[in-house]
Order: C-alpha cells, then structure tokens, then sequence
C-alpha cells in the first residue's frame, strides 16, 4: 500500500502562514506533515500547534513545535490530518487510528481543513473499506453494541496486543462492519443518538482541501466534487 511521503507533507506545509495555530492530525500522514513543521520550526518558523492524541502532542514537543489549547484560543487557524476513507464530495470516514474524537473537535473549530491521504482511501461511497470506528464510554460498552447490532451494525470492540483497546479520552473502540452508506447523514445521527455513544469517525460536509498521493504525484483538490487541479510540480496554493 502506497505510504504518505515528504512530497505531500511538504505540500501541506505550504499551505501554512507564519504565526497559525494549527490543528496537528493523528496516523501516518500527519505525522510526516508534523515531521515537516517540525524541521520549519527548527529554522525559525512561530506557529503554535493543537495535537488531537497524545501521541501527537508528544511528537510535537519532541520536535520543538509550540503547543497551545482551547483556553488560549477560539479557532484553529487550519488543521493537517489523514483520513481512511474519502467520497466524492470530500465526506470522510476516519478514526482507524482511534483518535477520532479529538481530531472531530479540532475539525469543527477549524477554519481550513487538509486531508491527505493516498489514492487507496478515495472512495466511490464510504463505507467502501467496511469499517466505521465508533468511540464509546466503557460504562456503556455492551448496551451500545446490542443497540448497533439492532440497527445491522456489526460491532467488533477493538483490541490492542489482546485487551480492549483505550482512547486517549478514556473511551473503548467499537468497529462497525458496515458495507457502502446510501445515507451516511442518517447513519451518523442514528449512532450518535445512542446513549453512552462519543462519537462516529463520519466527517460529514466539512469540504476538506485534499492533497491526493497517486503515485509520484501530488494531486489537490477542493471538495466538494472537484476535478484534481494540479500534479506535483503544480502552484496552485490553497
Ligand atoms: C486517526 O484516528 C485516524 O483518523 C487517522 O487520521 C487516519 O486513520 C489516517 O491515518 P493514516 O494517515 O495513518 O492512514
């Protein structure tokens, strides 16, 4: 499977101003973008960064990038994260990593969002891949899963080196085996009207701009639905 590279993490960086607070992603492809602030930094660049997991954050620190939280700031200026699957209007199904609530929250009070991700997670219809992360309260673990089960969900919780796997929030994992959403908006509110449920791993209508790897090439486009505008050596910035 194609990785996140330099390529488009650098592309990223280019779409950051001096003296942003940036919503720093969790996975593979925002840590190379946080790798890329990073090394900026180092040369003198002020930005200050709002992690979504702990890992994030430690990653951060450890690379000199300034960190900051919701009690110094309304709005995050723009926010770099990966994705597991994106449809054509730029809707995403994300939370494989299980850091979805705070990189949901971090999404919702940011004023530009970027998405990259390889062209393996662009799909017809999400659902696509099968799985949709759903984060949980312990306390409510087996009550939610019943509740998914009813709705044809097929809730797996998830494990990690053989025990429940536990969010940065304290939270379980449930992964739902689901085929393609008809109606993803539906599907959202249905699961989150569950009580004890956190949140779903649906980003719905938040028109990321996404940074596409296909192959050698960097591909930008704005959601909604439109065509790829450019290739690596492009200059279209955001
Ligand atoms: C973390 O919870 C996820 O939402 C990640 O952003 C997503 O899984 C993409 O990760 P990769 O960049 O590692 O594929």
């Amino acid at each position: 499977m194609p990785q996140p590279t330099e390529a488009i993490a650098q592309r990223a960086l280019d779409l950051i101003s001096p003296h942003s607070v940036i919503g720093l992603g969790t996975g593979r492809a925002a840590t190379a973008f946080i790798h890329a602030l990073g090394e900026r930094v180092r040369q003198g660049f002020s930005v200050r960064g709002i992690p979504t997991s702990e890992a994030s954050a430690a990653l951060a620190t450890q690379l000199g990038i300034p960190l900051t939280h919701f009690d110094e700031i309304e709005y995050v200026d723009i926010c770099v994260d990966g994705a597991d699957e994106v449809d054509p209007a730029g809707n995403l199904i994300k939370g494989y990593g299980g850091a979805l609530l705070r990189e949901k929250v971090v999404a919702s009070v940011a004023r530009q969002r970027v998405i990259l991700v390889g062209a393996e997670k662009l799909v017809p219809v999400l659902g696509t891949r099968g799985i949709l992360p759903v984060e949980v309260v312990p306390f409510a673990r087996t009550p939610v899963k019943r509740r998914l089960q009813s709705l044809g969900f097929d809730p797996q919780p998830r494990l990690r080196n053989g025990q429940l796997f536990i969010t940065d929030n304290g939270n379980h994992i449930l992964d739902c085996r689901i085929g393609p959403l008809n109606d993803p908006i539906t599907t959202d509110r249905d699961i989150r009207s569950i009580p004890g449920v956190v949140e779903t791993g649906l980003f719905l209508q938040m028109t990321p701009y996404l940074l596409i790897q296909d192959g050698d090439r960097v591909v930008v486009q704005h959601s909604p639905h439109l065509r790829p505008s450019e290739n690596a050596n492009g200059t279209h910035g955001c």
